[in-house]
């Protein structure tokens, strides 16, 4: 298979979002195969385990025949790299992501130069939703259910105390 039909879509998803899914759906309709990255990312101290980030993401996104979910250490390009993918995917949502994205893009570029990184927005109203935001509404009991799907906001909500 074409390595550039197929793209990774890296991320912590700390839950997924309505956001990530606007992308995902978008990357579905371009690309034959879309993979879902989830990050281990230990350093952001996730609060949900990485099963359990691969569980919701799959349960989202059960109705897309051409996406996987697959859960990952290490580096994003070797992710890529075995998957057979040669494009990776990172959404924009506004001009505070682009710095540190731009960045990350060149520095690939320098570890996996065969490896080309494809930007996409969201839809308008997915613009201000981050996994951040959604689980630091939830924690404090506010309600989230516009910005994830219902199973992601029952999850969230058994973090409760
Ligand atoms: N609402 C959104 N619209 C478009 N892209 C998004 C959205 N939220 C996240 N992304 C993108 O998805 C990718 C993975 O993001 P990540 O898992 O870090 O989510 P996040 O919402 O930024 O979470 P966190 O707040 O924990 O950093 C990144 O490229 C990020 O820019
Ligand atoms: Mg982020």
């Amino acid at each position: 298979m074409n390595p550039k039909r197929s793209a990774v879509y890296p991320g912590t998803f700390d839950p997924i979002t309505n956001g990530h899914q606007d992308l995902v759906r978008r990357a579905a309709g371009i690309f034959d195969r879309v993979v879902i990255g989830i990050a281990a990312n230990p350093g952001k101290a996730p609060l949900f385990p990485m099963e359990q980030r691969v569980e919701l993401a799959r349960g989202v996104l059960e109705e897309l025949p051409n996406v996987t979910v697959i859960g990952y250490a290490g580096l994003t390009v070797e992710f890529a790299r075995e998957q057979g993918c040669g494009v990776v995917i990172r959404g924009l949502r506004a001009l505070s992501d682009f710095e540190f994205e731009f960045q990350l893009a060149n520095m690939s570029r320098h570890l996996a130069p065969e490896v080309d990184y494809v930007f996409m927005t969201p839809k308008e109203h997915f613009t201000f939703i981050s996994s951040t935001l959604v689980r630091e509404i939830a924690l404090l009991g506010g309600d989230v259910s516009r910005f994830v799907h219902p199973t992601v906001a029952e999850a969230l909500a058994k973090h409760r105390t």
